[in-house]
């Protein structure tokens, strides 16, 4: 027994040496760009209790990103819960609705089923490629999320609290998924890898919807 106990401390004792080594030699990632490119389009599972007025509050949008030409819009499908579509357009819940933010700066809400439009009298803006760099994001070590292995990183936002983001650990740092609380629940992105696509969007996807020049009315 007591030859056993000191094989024992002897292996404990190197147990350490052998698991520093490799993380000494390589640092934590660093935060990646948002959705890992300066341009790029997915299709996201959405979910968003905080704001969504309606029972199951998960929706789909397509997105489309493009940061180099400051442009970027999201495609809500059925059962679109979008505080922007529902509370500055007033768009009934429910209905698809795109929110297309220019480059002229404006941000355009069309309602699919009637084909009307409107422009927010608020500036959003658009998300930063760089936001989880600027923000200071840590490594908070690897997780495997919807199946695929990820690296996660998280970091105080502006305004809801701590946001977590995860990436593939692929050299491209594909997009995973991006949760925050939001009003006492989580709001949160699952990104479909099978749909994402890096590269500049079709010009098309970000053109004005024609004759779209009224402000959403405030009530
Ligand atoms: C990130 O860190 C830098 C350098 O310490 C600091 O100047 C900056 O204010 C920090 N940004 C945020 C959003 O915490
Ligand atoms: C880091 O990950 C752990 C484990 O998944 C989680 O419990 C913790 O909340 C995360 N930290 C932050 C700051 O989000
Ligand atoms: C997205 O939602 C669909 C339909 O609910 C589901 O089949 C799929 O697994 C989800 N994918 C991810 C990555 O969440
Ligand atoms: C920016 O948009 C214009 C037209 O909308 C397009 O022709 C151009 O290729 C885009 N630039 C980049 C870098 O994607």
């Amino acid at each position: 027994m007591k030859f056993r106990q000191s094989l024992l401390a002897v292996t404990l004792s190197l147990l350490p040496l052998t698991l520093a080594s490799p993380q000494s030699q390589s640092s934590p990632p660093p935060p990646p760009l948002w959705g890992g490119a300066l341009q790029w389009s997915s299709l996201v599972n959405f979910s968003d209790p905080g704001d969504s007025p309606l029972p199951d509050p998960t929706w789909q949008f397509t997105y489309h990103y493009d940061s180099i030409n400051s442009s970027e819009i999201y495609l809500h499908g059925p059962n679109n819960g979008d505080m922007v579509c529902i509370n500055t357009a007033h768009y009934p819940p429910g209905d698809p609705c795109n929110v297309l933010t220019s480059s002229d700066g404006r941000t355009y809400i069309t309602h699919i089923p009637s084909g009307e439009c409107c422009i927010s009298p608020h500036h959003y803006g658009m998300l930063n490629p760089d936001w989880l760099i600027n923000s200071n994001a840590t490594y908070n070590g690897t997780d495997n999320i919807n199946g695929v292995d990820s690296y996660e990183w998280a970091c105080m936002g502006s305004v809801n609290g701590i946001n977590n983001y995860a990436s593939t650990t692929s050299e491209g740092r594909e997009p995973v998924a991006f949760w925050e609380e939001h009003k006492g629940a989580e709001k949160r992105w699952d990104f479909i890898l099978d749909s994402y696509v890096v590269g500049a969007p079709d010009p098309g996807v970000f053109e004005v919807p024609e004759g779209c020049v009224k402000y959403c009315p405030i009530f």
